[in-house]
């Protein structure tokens, strides 16, 4: 031990890439748990940039081994474009782990996940449309095809058949589809499978070693607490469990396991996707957010929504995840801004005719019809005009931003650990090791 959980705080995107592979400085092995190619998660060290999807964060570091967990679905055919692509960078993914227990992504989830979204029309989830949905549907509807069976291309190749026979009668008979062959799709698959088979693992085995000889361990998240499959804004979310108790089930280890669980939150909130979004700006400051903040999808390059920062969703994930400390990224972002607003609770607006009762929530509310009438409660604080990207001890910071980060950490009742003034590795402020031991 030990081992930390990376979570996001918000609706993904928060900068978990660059606070894991910072912190994978001080790991052995990194650990994805949840999601797919969905995930974009951004590494800049020195000049290269790195966009990953479902290799973990900790590739840029030699000697830490990096592990793709059971409860990932895994498309192998960008699992090996991204193989290749960290390879042409000079980047040696030989010791890459995958979980034998993982799920595939087919292409008939690929197809699926464009056809849900076209039949939902006007209330489409705006999914990235990697066939992560249909994936894990058929994960639970006892469907899927698993990593495992790239073990033995005969297994494959069967349950392939027996999957084909399935999809082809819904892609013909419900969506007026053409069948898929199988042909195509064992050669593509196959030669996936010959590049992968090397790395496939019992990563729950693996994981529970490194812990039990004294590793410290990263599990990183993907997506983020409000894209939860269960505690997130339901049906706007992703089809796993980004939470902290999803590291347990997508790794395949017990909780006592776990001794950290670091939140990595903006300092302001984005989304990328349909949904509500309280304190989602439609003005100047939205457009200083997004261009200052390069606010753009990293894996869709869809414009992200931006809005001020929401303290009812920073406690709420406290809440569910059980934190132990913040990262507090793009604090560099709100420079320049002369006065900064902070949600603090959501004012309930029972209609437009009506008007507003005047009750206050603190809590995030459970109910998605009543987060859609949520209108923000906000404080003010002035903001600084400083640039803030040198600053590597809080004592740089000036005291305006001080505050700011001193008022977040008080709403979340959770200590700032991390602060992230820009998307290099050293453009951090690190107030306290998650893997330093307790005083
Ligand atoms: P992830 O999905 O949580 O890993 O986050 P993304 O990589 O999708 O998006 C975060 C973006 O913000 C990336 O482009 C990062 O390089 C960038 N970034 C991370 N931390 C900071 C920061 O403190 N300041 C600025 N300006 N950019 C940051
Ligand atoms: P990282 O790991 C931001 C969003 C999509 C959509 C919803 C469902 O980079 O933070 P899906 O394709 O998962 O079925 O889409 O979830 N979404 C993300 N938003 N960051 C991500 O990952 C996301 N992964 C999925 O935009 O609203
Ligand atoms: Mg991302």
């Amino acid at each position: 031990m030990p081992g930390i959980v990376i979570v996001g705080a918000q609706w993904g995107d928060e900068g978990k890439g660059k606070v894991t592979d910072l912190l994978a400085e001080q790991a052995q092995v990194v650990v994805r748990y949840q999601g797919g190619n969905n995930a974009g998660h951004t590494v800049v060290v020195g000049q290269q940039t790195l966009k990953l999807h479902l290799i973990p964060s900790g590739i840029h570091r030699p000697g830490v081994l990096c592990v793709i967990g059971n409860g990932l679905v895994v498309d192998p055919r960008a699992l090996v474009a991204e193989m290749d692509e960290l390879e042409a960078n000079g980047l040696d993914t030989s010791g890459l782990r995958i979980s034998a227990n993982a799920h595939l992504v087919m292409p008939y989830h690929l197809m699926l996940d464009g056809i849900e979204e076209e039949r939902r029309g006007g209330k489409s989830l705006g999914t990235t449309r990697r066939g992560i949905g249909p994936t894990y549907t058929d994960k639970v509807a006892r469907y899927g095809l698993r990593v495992q069976d790239f073990l033995d291309i005969a297994v494959f190749e069967e349950k392939l058949s027996q999957a084909l026979e399935q999809k082809n009668a819904l892609l013909t008979a419900v969506y007026g589809k053409e069948p898929l062959e199988m042909g195509p799709i064992l050669q593509e698959y196959g030669a996936c499978a010959e590049r992968l088979r090397p790395h496939i693992v019992d990563a729950s085995l693996l994981v529970h070693e490194a812990l039990t000889q004294g590793q410290n361990v990263l599990f990183e998240g993907a997506q983020g607490t409000l894209l939860d499959i269960d505690h997130g804004t339901y049906p706007f979310v992703t089809s796993s469990s980004p939470v902290a108790g999803g590291a347990c089930t997508g790794v395949g280890i017990g909780p006592r396991l776990i001794d950290g669980v670091i939140a990595v939150s903006k300092a302001y909130t984005t989304r990328v996707g349909a949904g509500p979004f309280p304190t989602e700006l439609s003005d100047d400051v939205g457009d200083h957010l997004r261009e200052v903040g390069r606010e753009y999808g990293t894996t869709t390059g869809r414009p992200r929504r931006c809005g001020w920062f929401d303290g009812v969703i920073l406690r709420y994930a406290a809440r569910v995840n059980g934190l132990t400390g913040l990262a507090l990224t793009k604090l560099d972002v709100l420079t320049g801004l002369p006065r900064l607003k902070i949600c603090v609770g959501y004012e309930l607006a029972l209609s437009k005719v009506e008007g507003y009762d005047g009750q206050v929530l603190k809590e995030f509310p459970y109910q998605g019809a009543v987060l859609a009438r949520c209108q923000p409660v906000y404080e003010e604080m002035d903001g600084w005009a400083e640039d803030i990207s040198g600053a590597r001890t809080s004592d740089e910071l000036p005291p305006q931003a001080r505050a700011y980060v001193a008022r977040l950490e008080e709403l979340a009742g959770v200590p700032v650990d991390i602060i992230s003034v820009g998307p290099k590795r050293e453009q951090t402020i690190l107030l306290r090791s998650p893997f330093a031991t307790p005083q």
